[in-house]
């Protein structure tokens, strides 16, 4: 289960915190109600043969690809490309490999690149079938997919994750006889990384989506009633954003949570900045970035304060070597776990930047592993959702995401789209 905590007595008081939570926990039936609230109920009411499916579909890439081409953009990718760095990467033969999430030339290029004379399949990731990143992309792998295999044998490589009924991505799959996997209509992208979007990528990596989806089910049961400790996060956002912290910084001392900062961004820079309102989120990665970044959380502008994700389980592995001489002056580590020294780190930069006027909050899992990962995917849409409705927007639409697709389909001469 995920935890969370805060010495939030400086910023109000408990009677006033206990009053918003209960407030704030109101909004767990508007989500359940809401048309894209789906995810709430997801890890008990998954589409079982489709999660079979996406077992088998797995087992077949393993077996026959050496890469597999993840195509798509924001909440069609970051998803499962968190789970899958945050855990350490892949585990079998098949390595993921990302495309069709920006329009760069070299982008496309470096991923073929990589690809060489090696087996790969694709899977192809878009609700709309229409987002031009990836249809980009695909357009581009399916013509290699096709000339290296041949029509036939490259339709049994296409795996598809779109709508059930409709788009063009459907339509193609359907006339052409891809396997196909579904967007549900009742969970946004951003929220998705628990339905085949995300699954069928972690699954050809070797990740153990059974036990990713019992983390989840496991923060649902202990938050499903109130809003649990997510509730709890959600109002303290908005009492930071109140109190004029217009920054969350999520923070972290795992390189490999990279993409899960980024996915966490997504989900709640979509969910909430809209009608000038929001938090800005930002991430850090510690201690690297206490290198850079430091000197700013430490005495910058204090508009900022910090969400820790951390660990509490012990990785029991390398060590600060012992050596005779004592020329680096490392001598008092000797022989100590390099996680017990981290973790220590995060406990000092932790009281630092309290101490230097940025209010900490802490999000722990239990272990780095699938079950805490699934709980803490949970955990934040959950809290994503109360602090929207907190904060006043509804967390699910993006009609900001449009402005600058209008601009650019103008510019490249769309067709319906005249200046
Ligand atoms: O969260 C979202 O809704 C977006 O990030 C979309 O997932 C993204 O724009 C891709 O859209 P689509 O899946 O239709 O290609």
């Amino acid at each position: 289960m995920i935890d969370f905590s805060c010495d939030y007595k400086k910023y109000i008081s408990t009677e006033e915190l206990e009053e918003r939570v209960s407030q704030t926990r109101q909004y767990m039936a508007r989500i359940e109600q809401d048309d894209f609230g789906g995810w709430l109920d997801l890890p008990v009411k998954y589409d079982k043969d489709e999660f079979a499916r996406i077992k088998a579909a797995a087992e077949q890439i393993q077996s026959d690809s050496d890469y597999l081409i993840c195509i798509g953009i924001g909440g069609s990718y970051l998803g499962h490309r968190a789970v899958i760095e945050a855990l350490g990467g892949e585990r079998g033969r098949t390595k993921i490999l990302y495309a069709g999430n920006s329009l760069s030339a070299r982008g496309l290029e470096q991923v073929i690149r990589q690809i060489g004379d090696a087996d790969f399949s694709i899977n192809v990731i878009s609700k709309s079938g229409t987002t031009t990143e990836p249809a980009v992309a695909f357009r581009t792998f399916k013509k290699l997919l096709i000339e290296k295999y041949g029509e036939e044998k490259a339709a049994k490589r296409i795996y598809a994750t779109t709508d059930a009924n409709k788009g063009a991505l459907h339509d193609e799959a359907v006339a052409k006889g891809y396997a196909t996997f579904v967007v549900p209509d009742n969970i946004g992208g951003r929220y998705s990384v628990l339905t085949a979007v995300g699954l069928l990528a972690i699954a050809a990596a070797g990740i153990s989506i059974d036990k990713l989806m019992d983390g989840a089910e496991e923060e649902r049961a202990a938050t499903i009633s109130d809003g649990g400790k997510a509730a709890e996060y959600a109002v303290l956002r908005n009492v930071m954003l109140e109190k004029d912290y217009n920054i969350e910084v999520l923070a972290n001392f795992e390189p490999n949570f990279m993409y899960f900062n980024e996915w966490w961004k997504q989900l709640f820079g979509e969910s909430e900045g809209k009608e000038s309102k929001g938090l800005f989120p930002a991430s850090v990665v510690y201690s690297t970035d206490l290198h850079s970044m430091g000197q700013y959380l430490q005495e910058g502008r204090r508009a900022l304060f910090e969400t820790f994700v951390e660990v509490t389980d012990s990785y029991s592995g390398a060590k600060v070597p012992v050596s005779e001489e004592n020329l680096d002056g490392l001598k008092y580590l000797e022989g100590r776990e390099l996680d017990e020294i981290c973790k220590i780190a995060n406990q000092a930069t932790r009281e630092a930047h309290e101490a230097g006027g940025v209010p900490i909050m802490r999000v722990i899992m239990p272990a780095l592993d699938e079950r805490a990962m699934g709980g803490l995917i949970y955990f934040f849409e959950l809290a994503c959702a109360l602090s929207a409705f907190t904060l006043g927007v509804n967390p699910f639409n993006q009609p900001g995401v449009e402005a600058y697709k209008t601009r650019m389909f103008e510019l490249l001469g769309k067709p319906g789209y005249d200046r």
